[in-house]
């Protein structure tokens, strides 16, 4: 598996990462994840070569740390374990997860991570999303605090502006960026990924398979009830134009002998400036499929008409 460095981390990580948000199980998000599959699909990732594996306190609550931890024991080494800080746990499930990338709330959340994680330093910690109520100065200084202690070892932030990186790297060491960005949602085209390019900072892109969409398996007549039902992308007549690129992008897929999700790991994979796109394989077969998305490349005939396809 090809390997990438993480900014100027002094890491390298695959050119694809595992993401574990499923793994937390939770019947509001992906609906019931088997445990036993998870721990085998990260055993899976492994073996493919994967090091990057991406996780959250919030995911289950604690829980897909919790398999992360399980998963790694006696391969540590052969991880790159990424996780992240400053959302808190709801107090119902209806609650959005409260922010709070406060430097006391950091340092707790990080003593829990290390815990659940099962490991004595995090290489990548990130915070979740941006907290308009504690200043960047302290939040990052916090960071860069618990980097001197050992206690992780690069730094990232999720769901930033531009605006909001470039304040950050004012006040303290950043490695990595993890944006949304897949074939159907292109927005951290436009500015987020050529500032991270020009500024040496890793791209993690997350949803790279627009949750489930981009493997050509929905059609008009599904319905969801798991977080595809809340998401825009799955809703109405987005949800049909997002249908009709799929198929046309599976066209192409079929030239190359592949699938239409390998065409969309590829794709992410050689966008200039991705550095690893985050997939969330929940099954190991699922990941078998992913893994046959790098190792090969589309010709500039069929990136030219991907371009197209993508504005309809
Ligand atoms: N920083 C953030 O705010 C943030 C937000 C979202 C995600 N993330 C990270 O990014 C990771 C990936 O994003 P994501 O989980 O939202 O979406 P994703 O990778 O775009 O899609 C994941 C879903 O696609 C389906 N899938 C994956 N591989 C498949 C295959 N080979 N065949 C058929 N279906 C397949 C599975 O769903 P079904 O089997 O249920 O259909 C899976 O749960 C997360 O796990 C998390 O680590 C971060």
């Amino acid at each position: 598996m090809l390997r990438r460095p993480l900014g100027d981390s002094g890491l390298e990580v695959s050119a694809i990462a595992l993401g574990t948000w499923a793994a937390g199980g939770t019947v509001e998000t992906w609906g019931h994840v088997d445990d036993r599959e998870s721990v085998a699909t990260i055993h899976q990732a492994i073996d493919c070569g994967i090091n990057l594996i991406d996780t959250a306190p919030i995911y289950g609550l604690g829980h897909a740390e919790e398999i992360v931890g399980k998963a790694i024991r006696g391969r540590r080494d052969d991880v790159i374990l990424a996780t992240k800080c400053g959302l808190l746990f709801p107090r119902s499930k209806d609650e959005w997860p409260p922010r709070s990338l406060s430097p006391q709330r950091i340092v707790a959340e990080c003593e829990k991570s290390l815990r659940r994680l099962r490991t004595d330093v995090i290489d990548l910690y990130q915070c979740h999303w941006p907290d308009p109520e504690v200043p960047i100065r302290e939040t990052m200084e916090a960071l860069a605090h618990l980097r001197d202690q050992g206690k992780i070892r690069a730094i990232g932030v999720s769901n930033f502006s531009c605006e909001q990186i470039a304040l950050a790297r004012e006040f303290g060491p950043l490695h990595a960026v993890q944006p949304p960005f897949s074939m159907l949602h292109l927005r951290a085209a436009n500015d987020l990924i050529p500032y991270c390019q020009e500024s040496n900072l890793a791209v993690l892109p997350y949803s790279s398979l627009s949750k489930g969409l981009l493997t050509g398996k929905f059609t008009a007549q599904d319905t969801f009830e798991d977080v595809r039902a809340r998401d825009p992308e799955f809703l109405g007549n987005r949800y049909l134009r997002n249908l009709r690129v799929v198929e046309r992008l599976s066209e192409i897929a079929s030239r190359y002998d592949k699938t239409v999700a390998q065409l969309a790991i590829n794709w992410t994979v050689d966008y200039p400036g991705v550095t690893a796109p985050l997939v969330g394989a929940k099954r190991p077969s699922q990941l078998l499929e992913i893994v046959g998305g790098v190792g090969w490349s589309l010709s500039d005939g069929d990136r030219a008409e991907i371009d197209t396809i993508l504005r309809i």
